[in-house]
């Protein structure tokens, strides 16, 4: 401000009508207010997550109220209510009994399994009016529970990152052949975007592409999830292979592997305590930025609403108007469904 200015902007009561600056006209009423928002949510902005179940049934997740595991029935229900509601995509996440699981995660490429039978059977019903997007990740399948495979060194227990991506190839690769449009590989593996792309190539799946979980971070946000996927690590954490929360420079390192390595979106999760992150990656790459609003984010929420101390609908719109504004193109959210059935964007 020019010193005119300031002394014009001072508040003395004989000063008043000279104001020059009044941000309050462009809040005035409600109409005006709608016409000068930078930010709105769409339906088609929201990716639906959904928990699979082998064989049929419906089973509550006690630690996120209002989302079950489904069956191939409740899926197709679900699926259809969430187009009606303007829905385009749902990311697919299968949930495996302990007997199907082994050491080296074999359930992952049974084209049997719940994810490839939902996504034929979603391809059947609904063509291409679906956008279907499928995580692709161990530790539903793997008996340890963790995301990779595991050796023996001198220095104990690894993961065993290069060991694991053509394990990783042939889940893209079930997937695919079962009608999925974008795999989406959670493991955070080095190089496997690149090796799920070379995979995906050659069998001549080149139109498969690939939504990158490209920078995930070690968070304690992911616990309801474990809850639900029964994907606990039996030993040990995730943090040799997910990011460390106080690193920034490394996030975007990482998604410039991933897009370098083949990546046709670029994932940031979990999202709240990450807004900055999503803000700093906009301007690095010129592709479709996705975030994941996780599990505990929406543990978080629903146990402040039920303990009567948020107000659910205006606190759901805030956080999922505070991811686009801070840069996301989609939002992942098990809010999805909620949000448009009661009409809280
Ligand atoms: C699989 C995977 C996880 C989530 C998505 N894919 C869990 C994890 O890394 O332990 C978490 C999603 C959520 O918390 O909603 N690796």
């Amino acid at each position: 401000l020019t010193n005119s200015q300031q002394s014009a902007a001072t508040n003395s009561p004989q000063d008043q009508n000279l104001l020059p600056y009044r941000p309050r006209r462009l809040r005035s009423s409600a109409p005006l207010r709608e016409s000068v928002a930078e930010t709105v949510v769409r339906a088609s902005d929201l990716i639906l997550p959904f928990f699979l179940i082998p064989g049929e049934g419906e089973e509550p997740i006690a630690s996120m109220p209002g989302v079950s595991r489904l069956g191939l029935k409740g899926f197709l229900h679900g699926l259809e209510r969430a187009l009606n509601l303007g829905v385009r995509s749902v990311m697919l996440f299968g949930v495996l009994p302990d007997s199907a699981k082994d050491e080296r995660g074999s359930s992952a490429a049974d084209p049997e399994g719940p994810v490839p039978t939902a996504l034929r059977a979603a391809r059947a019903a609904f063509g291409n009016d679906v956008v279907l997007y499928s995580d692709v990740c161990l530790c539903a399948h793997t008996s340890h529970g963790h995301c990779g495979l595991l050796k023996e060194t001198p220095r104990g227990v690894i993961i065993d990152n290069d060991a694991s991506l053509p394990e990783l190839a042939r889940m893209a690769l079930t997937h695919a052949e079962a009608g999925v449009d974008f795999v989406s590989p959670s493991d955070m593996m080095d190089g496997r975007v690149g090796y799920i792309r070379r995979a995906l190539d050659a069998a001549g799946q080149t139109e498969v592409g690939i939504l990158a979980y490209a920078v995930k971070y070690a968070s304690a946000f992911y616990g309801p999830f474990r809850e639900a996927a029964h994907s606990a690590p039996s030993f040990g954490d995730r943090a040799t292979y997910q990011m460390d929360p106080r690193n920034a420079r490394e996030a975007l390192r990482e998604a410039a592997l991933d897009e370098a390595e083949g990546a046709d979106f670029l994932m940031v999760k979990p999202i709240l305590p990450y807004l900055d992150i999503l803000t700093r990656l906009r301007p690095q790459t010129h592709l479709p930025l996705v975030a994941y609003q996780v599990s505990g984010e929406y543990a978080m929420l629903k146990a402040a609403v039920q303990a009567g101390v948020l107000e659910e609908p205006r606190a759901v719109r805030e956080t999922l108007q505070a991811i686009k504004r801070a840069g996301a193109d989609l939002i992942i959210t098990y809010y999805a469904l909620q949000a448009l059935e009661g009409e809280w964007l």
